[in-house]
């Protein structure tokens, strides 16, 4: 009986937030609308439901990445098919696998929801179908599996018999244990997957805030130097350029250079289209060549590493900035001390997995700027289940 009143007030509370959402969307709203849909789920499924689903989360893992390579979603959303949909057999001749186990594999991608069945053994794409064609999952997915199962499959092994100890140390990350090398090494040595990665990489954010939608912008204008000449934005780890592209976009009229920095091999493999963007090969772990820029900025860095690594590289930033003037931006997860979002806190195992990195709280960031003289000048946030624009500067060097 409490169960039923616990399921309908939320159930309630899930009509509520889906009228806001269609009369004022918002990323908080539409963050809070998915949090309430999980947590019915919950209140709904027995213990023993929660537990079978999660017992059998493994496959469906195992089976998309089959389908990606077997490239059904493409055939799905073929003009040829999108309409009526594709028989098992039809696609069992396009890839050459057997039409049973094609049929195994597809009921799978439709109970969860990838695709939509017509017939038996017949399937349609749907909304998520489309977007399984495009390179958030066709690159994502297969770099993704390849990178991480290797290790997380034995990081209860790497654990134990590391007698549970936090990994901290970069050079005995459980990947290096695993496979023998971390994630950047791993990708260094696979060309085709650190091509995916890339692409996934400049792909992924598509249609969400951007650092500047979140961040005031207004901040890196006022200094006593002119921005005529000097830098305004360096992109350190910036992969593609892709955060860089979207702000010149949003920005055409800014003065102040903007510069990509990368990993030789990414540099090499960079099609960064716009020209105004200087394109420079550059390890973090060596010092920075840029002096005295507005912005030193850092995507979905810090959280790839230990701290260790974290204090070289914020020194190593720290001994090329004005004090007072530069600043670093730091963009990553700030986690909650409670109700951690699921994706985050899956992000942190995963990131402890291949690199001994870690997702950190707002203690955990203030902690680790502060060993190296800086401090946190600002947070800004859309919703809790998205990436933090954190602001530092050196301690006590804020003008105002
Ligand atoms: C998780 S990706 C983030 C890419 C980009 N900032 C974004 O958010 O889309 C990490 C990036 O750090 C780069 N990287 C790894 N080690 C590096 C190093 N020692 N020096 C410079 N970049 C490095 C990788 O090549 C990759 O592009």
């Amino acid at each position: 009986m409490v169960r039923t009143k616990s399921v309908q007030m939320m159930a309630d509370h899930l009509q509520r937030l889906t009228l806001e959402e269609n009369s004022n969307p918002s990323a908080a709203v539409h963050f809070e609308l998915l949090q309430t849909l999980d947590q019915l789920r919950l209140a709904v499924e027995t213990p023993e439901e929660t537990i079978l689903r999660l017992i059998y989360q493994p496959p469906q893992n195992a089976a998309l990445r089959t389908v990606m390579d077997l490239g059904i979603f493409q055939i799905l959303t073929d003009k040829a098919h999108r309409m009526q949909g594709v028989s098992a057999l039809q696609i069992a001749e396009y890839t050459a696998a057997d039409e049973a186990l094609i049929v195994r594999l597809m009921r799978l991608m439709a109970s969860l929801g990838l695709c939509t069945t017509v017939a038996p053994g017949v399937f349609r794409a749907n909304e998520k179908t489309a977007a399984l064609t495009r390179s958030i999952a066709k690159d994502g997915i297969p770099c993704i599996y390849d990178l991480t199962i290797p290790t997380l499959s034995r990081l209860p092994e790497y654990l134990r018999s590391h007698l549970y100890r936090n990994p901290e140390d970069y050079a005995h990350s459980p990947m290096r244990w695993a496979v023998g090398q971390s994630q950047f090494e791993w990708l260094a040595t696979h060309r085709d997957q650190q091509a995916r990665f890339n692409s996934y990489m400049a792909s992924r954010r598509q249609g969400r805030p951007m650092w500047f939608d979140t961040y005031p912008v207004s901040r890196l204008l006022n200094a006593k130097q002119p921005l005529d000449k000097s830098v305004l934005v360096v992109d350190i780890g910036g992969n593609q350029g892709h955060d860089l592209a979207q702000f010149r976009k949003a920005y055409p009229h800014l003065r102040g250079r903007l510069v990509l920095q990368d990993l030789p091999d990414v540099i090499k493999q960079t099609r960064c289209s716009e020209s105004s963007i200087e394109v420079v090969s550059y390890s973090f772990l060596d010092k920075q060549p840029v002096r005295g820029a507005r912005a030193y900025y850092f995507r979905a860095i810090f959280h790839d590493w230990p701290d260790h690594i974290c204090q070289q590289i914020l020194r190593n930033t720290m001994a090329a900035m004005i004090p007072g003037e530069s600043r670093i931006l730091i963009v990553d997860c700030v986690l909650p001390d409670i109700d951690t979002p699921l994706l985050q806190a899956s992000l942190d195992i995963q990131m402890m997995s291949i690199g001994a990195g870690i997702e950190r709280s707002e203690g955990q960031w203030r902690r680790l700027l502060q060993t190296v003289g800086l401090e946190i000048t600002g947070i800004w946030n859309h919703s809790p289940g998205m990436e933090s624009v954190i602001e530092a500067m050196h301690i006590g060097s804020q003008s105002g």
